[in-house]
């Protein structure tokens, strides 16, 4: 039996959520639910499918087992608890949602929803970066302790977001709908994978600003963070939007006895073992090389574990983590809209 899908938002990232879907031998795009009569046009189009202007027509009209998420970061939480309502599960994009107040809604309502048949409804997030082969190792390696303990982590976000990217999606750049800039929607992704691989993170210093798109967003396009870690290590952070062009993204990670250096590839050099090099998956033609080529990775395994009554691994109190230290950035800083970069507090509510 194919398992039934319906994508809620039907604009950049969806295509993606689309191919992955028709590429798993068990799974069919039933409907989409777009408010944009345009982008339900494209959808019919495209995917040659029928299409819903509201996530409860959707859901009544073509009974998903589930609901994918692909809306700006503010209508996540309707989607989302109006799907769990309904027993479907649900893969949302990141972040959770915009707020954390929303977010923690969210959380709860995933932890306590019945689904059909006494099944409960899982919910996944799409920090796809996880399913990267060179983060899966770094993880690996870290957590093995094969070179000793980690000492730190220095990772940058080097991208090009040019002002169309925001004019033509308005939401992107507004504080009241995405929630932040450049560290919810873009360095998010390096934010997690920093405290997945290094542990969990108890304080946030550093700085964010908005350097070079100020005429355009309120929100931030660049950010300088040192994250402290639980076991007292730091992780660097230098993100910007404002580069030339959309680099890799890198991270080192040093350790007592090695190191660990990812971008296009990953090369661990560590005492008394041969170098590796762990070559990255290359990304498809419709993925943006730098979102990365793990989100069918991601949506493969979520719909592997359809009916195992198992939670999702990255599940919403999982993608919390990233989310509180994003907040507890633009909480430090002061709060926006501001133009300069400013330092932040310490000592941050949001991280507990
Ligand atoms: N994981 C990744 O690498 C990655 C990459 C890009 C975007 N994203 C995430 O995907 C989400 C969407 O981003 P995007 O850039 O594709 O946005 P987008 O603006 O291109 O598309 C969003 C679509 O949702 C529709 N929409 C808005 N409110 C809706 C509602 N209540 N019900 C149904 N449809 C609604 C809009 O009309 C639009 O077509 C965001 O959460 C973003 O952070 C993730």
């Amino acid at each position: 039996m194919s398992l039934r899908a319906v994508i809620v938002g039907y604009g950049s990232v969806s295509a993606v959520h689309a191919e992955a879907l028709r590429s798993l031998p068990d799974a069919d795009v039933v409907g989409v639910c777009d408010v944009d009569p345009e982008r339900r046009d494209a959808a019919q189009r495209e995917l040659a499918v029928p299409t819903a202007s509201t996530v409860e027509d959707a859901i009544r009209r073509f009974a998903p087992d589930v609901v994918h998420v692909t809306t700006p970061h503010h209508e996540h939480e309707g989607v989302i608890l109006t799907a769990l309502a309904a027993g479907c599960d649900v893969l949302t994009e990141k972040p959770i949602s915009s707020d954390l107040s929303s977010a923690d809604r969210i959380v709860a309502a995933a932890e306590s929803a019945q689904g059909r048949n006494g099944r409960s409804p899982r919910v996944g997030v799409c920090f796809q970066n996880r399913y990267n082969l060179s983060a899966q190792a770094m993880k690996e390696t870290v957590d093995s302790r094969r070179f000793g303990a980690p000492l730190g982590a220095v990772a940058t976000v080097a991208w090009h977001r040019p002002p169309e990217y925001y004019t033509s999606k308005p939401w992107r750049g507004a504080w009241s709908t995405s929630g932040g800039g450049l560290l919810i929607n873009q360095a998010i992704h390096t934010v997690d994978l920093l405290q997945w691989i290094m542990g969990p993170v108890v304080e946030v210093r550093g700085r964010v600003g908005t350097d070079a798109l100020g005429d355009v967003i309120e929100v931030e396009d660049t950010a300088a963070l040192t994250l402290v870690h639980e076991s007292g290590i730091r992780s660097v952070l230098m993100a910007t939007n404002a580069a030339p062009t959309n680099l890799p993204v890198t991270m080192d990670i040093a350790m007592e006895h090695g190191n660990m250096r990812s971008g296009t590839e990953l090369l661990i050099t560590g005492d008394g073992a041969p170098d590796q090099v762990i070559k990255e998956r290359l990304p498809s033609d419709r993925a943006k090389v730098y979102w990365g080529a793990s989100h069918g990775e991601l949506i493969k395994d979520f719909y592997g574990g359809f009916g195992s009554g198992k939670p999702f691994w990255i599940d919403p109190g999982e993608a919390l983590h990233a989310l509180r230290i994003v907040k507890a950035a633009y909480d430090g800083a002061g709060g926006f809209p501001h133009r300069a970069a400013r330092d932040l507090d310490l000592g941050n509510p949001y991280l507990r």
